[in-house]
């Protein structure tokens, strides 16, 4: 599967590191209060189970799919949710945990859904963020890394489904973003 890569972006140490960060970053916000994370399926997945650990206070954790892409490095319709979340969220502090903020279109359509839920407040978090394709004012509150516009795999991120079980972040080489048989 390296082989596959043309560069790392965000090594494993790196992006643990900055997981700490952001952990303690949220459990000094949250301290004394009720907090429920939000995980966006299937991409926060490694980035959550690493970032709760970081988070020293207790939480509650639920999830929700989204779904606007099908094999292709660019989305094809707007941002779908097909999978609501179970909890009550009325009153509750949300935090909404995605993998990668691009356009910023999925963040923005789960807040805009999640706020018809009467939540106390929602903040999100994403452990990358390209500044490039940005079509929102809405501001992410805690960032891993900021990249330059190029489309990347790992560490939860997928390109058509797979590389997610990679444990970085990387560039996945053009001709195994565009196979054939898909063009
Ligand atoms: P946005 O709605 O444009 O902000 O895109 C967010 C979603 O697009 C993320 O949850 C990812 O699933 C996907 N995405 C955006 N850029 C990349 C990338 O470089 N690699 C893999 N998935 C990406
Ligand atoms: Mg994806």
């Amino acid at each position: 599967m390296d082989d596959d890569i043309s560069s790392i972006l965000v090594d494993e140490a790196s992006i643990q590191g900055r997981i700490k960060e952001i952990g303690a970053e949220i459990s000094e916000r949250y301290r004394g209060k009720e907090l429920l994370l939000i995980w966006i399926q299937s991409g926060a997945l490694l980035f959550t189970a690493d970032l709760i650990r970081s988070i020293s206070i207790p939480v509650k954790i639920d999830s929700i799919r989204v779904s606007s892409y099908k094999g292709t490095t660019r989305p094809v319709s707007e941002p779908l949710i097909t999978q609501r979340p179970s909890h009550d969220l009325e009153g509750e502090n949300v935090v909404l945990i995605d993998d990668i903020f691009d356009t910023g279109k999925t963040l923005e359509r789960v807040i805009s859904e999640l706020k018809k839920m009467n939540p106390g407040s929602i903040e999100s978090c994403v452990l990358i963020e390209k500044q490039a394709n940005r079509q929102t004012i809405n501001p992410c509150n805690y960032v891993g890394f900021n990249i330059q516009d190029q489309f990347v795999v790992g560490y939860g991120l997928d390109f058509a489904e797979k590389y997610r079980n990679l444990p970085y972040i990387g560039v996945l080489k053009p001709e195994f973003q565009n196979p054939p048989e898909w063009v």
